[in-house]
């Protein structure tokens, strides 16, 4: 499908004309009623503008086949432009002809065109691609099918800029959801590194992958005794490293925990819903999602991503419970449960950032504990980090992009109960309470004593219900909240 913007009148037959509930609802009903045929009064009966009510009409007037309202409710923000247009086109591309006219002029919605578009993109996005059964195809989302946006003539340029990055965002996450909820036998540690190299050939940055025989000379200990339990699809550890930003420029290090399946190991998980698990490489998935879509879009930023990927299998040579093992850091510890896995190969990835990177800014993602969609459901993810200042910032963004956080504490009072008796630290607390918490402490022994660090639990966020599945599906969570993070410390 491809996008033009143009400030004269469309040709395409079929029109959308996407409404606010607000006071100039009447006036631009009766604008519309002409074409359709009815009166303004029947027209204002009928649509409330109410958001994602929709409405199709068929066109009275020459050159016109149909109409179709589209409701955004009172004062939408951007992720409800993204949910309200995402879900019109996703039930109806069907139903749409190669050529559709989306009208954003009628109710001066151009400042909105990103999320608009990035809606649109997403709903070419299916989670089926394993069905052997033909499916019927959408003649709008194909090689042929053009939308004509018809904007204010003096927001042309805006407009088609914003297309632009709405539609780079929309192909990246849909990348990145594909990854998420591809299957264990087609996703394994050395798919993700094969993501990241592809990735970088295509947009032009750095990634070295190291292999487990590397990962034996670096010392990632930790990584490699979760990865263990799987002979046949060994661990990798990857770095990305995009850098198109003056000298001054802040360096901004991400880690994403990449366990691209997690069986909890010997602390073998129950079987209802582990198939789940395949989605334990969410973190992983937001920063690739991120490094791609940052150089795509060419943002003035200096990125490092480094993705600890491995399965959490059982094996004779898995990783036992009362091991002690060691760690990139040197730091020794004590494992209590296996199925605390993903903590094990972050604490690898931090140290490897802090001492080979020194960013000024480290974010972690990671599908990391029940816990914290014990907390805070599957609305927010858990933010905790060391910095009053990087936490409002990602707080704000996440409240913006409605890709949303909520912060929980990181005091010291929980630090006590990851003391090991007999090593450095043990990787499960000795309370089941505050698990996402004490989690964050385990992981801040790593960072090493930087500053300005952030970890985002989005275990509840990385893989969720909605209306474009029946499962679970993955959602490319973080890949919004970072870039804009980006684009906002570089303005
Ligand atoms: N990957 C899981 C966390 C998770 C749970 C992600 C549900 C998404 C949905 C993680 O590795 C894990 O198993 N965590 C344990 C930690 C516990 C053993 C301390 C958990 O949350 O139960
Ligand atoms: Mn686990
Ligand atoms: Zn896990």
């Amino acid at each position: 499908m491809k996008i033009n913007i143009i400030s004269q009148n469309t040709e395409a037959k079929t029109i959308i004309f996407p409404l606010l509930d607000n006071e100039h609802l009447a006036e631009n009903l009766s604008k519309i009623a002409k074409h359709v045929g009815l009166s303004a009064e029947t027209l204002q009966q009928d649509f409330k503008a109410a958001s994602k009510e929709s409405l199709m009409l068929y066109g009275k007037i020459e050159g016109l086949e149909k109409v179709y309202l589209l409701g955004l409710g009172k004062t939408p923000k951007q992720n409800d432009f993204i949910k309200v247009f995402r879900s019109f086109f996703y039930n109806s591309k069907k139903k749409l002809p190669k050529n559709v006219g989306l009208k954003l002029k009628l109710a001066s919605l151009e400042s909105y065109t990103e999320f608009i578009v990035n809606g649109i993109c997403l709903a070419n996005y299916e989670v089926g691609v394993h069905k052997t059964e033909q499916k019927l195809t959408s003649n709008f989302f194909s090689e042929e099918g053009i939308l004509e946006i018809q904007v204010a003539e003096d927001t042309l340029l805006q407009v088609e800029n914003d297309a632009k990055i709405g539609q780079a965002t929309a192909e990246t996450q849909a990348r990145i959801m594909a990854l998420v909820d591809a299957p264990a036998n087609f996703k394994y540690p050395q798919k993700l590194a094969e993501f990241a190299v592809e990735a970088g050939e295509k947009h032009g940055f750095d990634v070295k992958v190291f292999d487990e025989k590397q990962c034996i000379e670096l010392g990632l200990h930790a990584l490699l005794a979760v990865g263990r339990g799987s002979t046949e699809n060994p661990a990798r550890f990857v770095v990305m490293e995009y850098n198109n930003s003056s000298e001054k420029g802040k360096k901004i290090g991400l880690v994403g925990k990449g366990v691209t399946f997690d069986t909890g190991g010997i602390s073998i998980k129950g079987s209802a819903s582990m198939s789940y698990m395949k989605s334990d490489m969410g973190g992983a998935g937001a920063v690739l999602g991120t490094i791609e879509l940052a150089a795509k879009l060419k943002l003035p930023v200096h990125l490092i991503g480094v993705i600890p990927a491995t399965e959490n299998c059982v094996d004779g040579n898995a990783l036992k419970p009362s091991e002690v093992i060691s760690s990139y850091s040197g730091k020794t510890i004590e494992v209590i449960d296996t199925d605390a896995e993903g903590r094990l190969i972050l604490a690898d990835g931090l140290s490897y950032m802090k001492k080979n990177f020194e960013p000024d800014v480290i974010i972690d993602l990671a599908t990391l504990t029940g816990n914290c969609i014990s907390a805070l459901g599957y609305v927010a993810a858990g933010l905790l980090s060391n910095n009053d200042e990087l936490a409002d910032n990602l707080l704000n963004i996440s409240q913006l992009t409605g890709e949303k956080l909520w912060r929980l504490p990181l005091w010291d009072d929980y630090k006590d109960m990851m003391n090991s008796d007999i090593a450095d630290i043990k990787n499960l607390s000795s309370a089941p309470l505050a698990g996402a918490i004490t989690a964050a402490k385990f992981l801040e022994i790593f960072i090493d004593g930087h500053t300005n660090w952030a970890h985002l639990d989005i275990a509840g966020l990385a893989f969720g219900d909605s209306e474009f599945a029946k499962m679970k599906s993955g959602t490319a969570y973080g890949v919004r909240l970072l870039t804009s993070y980006l684009r906002s410390i570089n303005e």
